[in-house]
Parts: C-alpha cells; sequence; structure tokens
C-alpha cells in the first residue's frame, strides 16, 4: 500500500511542486495520475520510487517510510526498488546496449542464475511482443517499440507496482492504446499500476480511478481512506 500523508514538496528553497498532498492507493489498484504539464505528477512519482523525499509530510510505500525526518537508507531503497518497475517519461534505455542487454540489465536485480534471468528477459520481451527484436539497439527501434522495450524492463522481475511516467507520450492513436493494453494486462495480473497521463481516452473509457493534480495540490482521487490521524504534520 501507497500512503500520502500532507506531502509538501520545495524546489529550489522557494517553489512548491507539491501542496499537501494526502492519498491512499491499495495494493492491485490501477490509477491514473493526471493534471496540466508542471501540476507536478513526476514529482510525485519520484516519491513513490524514493528519488525524491518531501519537504514535508510523511509517506509510506509497501511499509518503507519517507519524511522530513527520516528516509530509508540505500539499501532499504534498493530493495523497494527491486519490488517496482518504473517507466520514465524519458524512457532511459541505454543506447549503446541492445534491447536484450537493456532488459537484462534490470533482470540481474532480480537476480536468480544465468539462465533464469535469460528465461525472465525472453519472457518480459514476448509479454511486449519484441523479443525478435532482442539484437537490436535502442535507436534502431520505433518510438512505440521504445516505449514497449522500457515496459519490458520495467516487469522483467514481476514487480507489485508499476510506475509508469506518461507511457505513450508522443505516440499515435493505434500505439498508445496497444501500450495501455498492455498496462492493463500486467495489471489484470495483480501487479499495482499507477499511469501518469494526458491522454483523457484512456480515462474515458475505464472506471480506474484518476487522481489530478492542479499547481501540486491534489484536486480529485485522493481516495477512501485518507489517513489524517496516524501521521504527524511536519
Ligand atoms: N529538480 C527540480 N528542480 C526544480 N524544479 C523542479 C524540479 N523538478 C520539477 N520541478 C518543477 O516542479 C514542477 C512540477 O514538475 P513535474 O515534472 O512534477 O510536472 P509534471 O506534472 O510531471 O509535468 P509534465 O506533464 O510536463 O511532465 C514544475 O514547475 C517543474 O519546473
Ligand atoms: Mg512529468
Amino acid at each position: 500500500m501507497i500512503e500520502f500523508s500532507h506531502i509538501r514538496k520545495v524546489y529550489d528553497s522557494s517553489f512548491e511542486a507539491l501542496r499537501d498532498v494526502s492519498l491512499t492507493i491499495e495494493n492491485g489498484e490501477f490509477v491514473f495520475l493526471t493534471g496540466q504539464s508542471g501540476a507536478g505528477k513526476t514529482t510525485l512519482l519520484k516519491h513513490i520510487i524514493m528519488e525524491e523525499f518531501p519537504s514535508d509530510g510523511m509517506l509510506s510505500v509497501f511499509g518503507r517510510v519517507s519524511s522530513t525526518r527520516h528516509h530509508p537508507k540505500f539499501s532499504e531503497i534498493a530493495k523497494l526498488r527491486r519490488e517496482m518497475g518504473i517507466v520514465f517519461q524519458d524512457i532511459r534505455l541505454l543506447s549503446d546496449r541492445t534491447v536484450f542487454d537493456n532488459v537484462c540489465f534490470a533482470a540481474r536485480v532480480g537476480g536468480g542464475t544465468e539462465r533464469q534471468i535469460k528465461r525472465r528477459v525472453f519472457e518480459a520481451l514476448t509479454v511486449v511482443g519484441l523479443s525478435h527484436k532482442n539484437s537490436n539497439k535502442p535507436n534502431q527501434l520505433s518510438g512505440g517499440e521504445q516505449q514497449r522495450i522500457a515496459i519490458a524492463r520495467a516487469i522483467v522481475n514481476e514487480p507489485k507496482l508499476l510506475v509508469a511516467d506518461e507511457p505513450t507520450g508522443n505516440l499515435d492513436r493505434a500505439i498508445s492504446d496497444d501500450i495501455f493494453s498492455l498496462i492493463e494486462q500486467i495489471n489484470s495480473w495483480g501487479t499495482t499500476v499507477i499511469m501518469a497521463t494526458h491522454d483523457r481516452s484512456f480515462l474515458e473509457r475505464t472506471h480506474y480511478r484518476e487522481i489530478s493534480l492542479d499547481h501540486g495540490q491534489l484536486v480529485r482521487g485522493g481516495g477512501s481512506r485518507i489517513i489524517t490521524g496516524n501521521y504527524q504534520k511536519g
């Protein structure tokens, strides 16, 4: 479970990117994260993966707590990251490595024998429909294919949580729909999904919760179990 309690994030000592955000996401949920450009979506996701820490308030991700006073140790954050798959807004594939190596690099973090690792890589590439491109370099792939490799990399260790930051940004309708179906499929296997998107069509045709930010403030969808009593602000 993921809980944000009165999270405030200040960049450059004055700019408030998140303002008093409280929300709860249950295991297995599919949640959209929306809001105009600059609203704080990526900042919120970076708190979940503990790449950023709150200036105020407290958050808990699968039992690891981050607050102004306390950050989990690096080793705890590394453990937490092994439980999640992350699709970054800027994709972040290694350009000098093959598709296979890109996914394999992540698979190694999940452990296992060399044989098990390779099998997981092939399975993940098969799920995204790109096992035949395993020896290509990222720059030999289309934008949609690169996005699918990023998803393969994110799911290769069967994460409890998939964090996807605009996984269909800049892709055409048909390819965006394919990628969205893929992410829904991953959710149907039990993985919690948080997906930042500008694409209203996904929201219009599904019933998943929409968490919406406006200038860093939560304006919709914080969840039915907003915790205010357990945590102290500050
Ligand atoms: N590292 C940083 N240092 C300073 N300001 C930052 C930093 N990261 C983000 N910001 C600012 O915080 C605000 C929220 O940024 P964020 O990337 O979270 O928005 P977003 O909702 O993901 O936008 P987009 O839809 O364009 O991806 C923006 O005004 C941005 O300029
Ligand atoms: Mg963003």
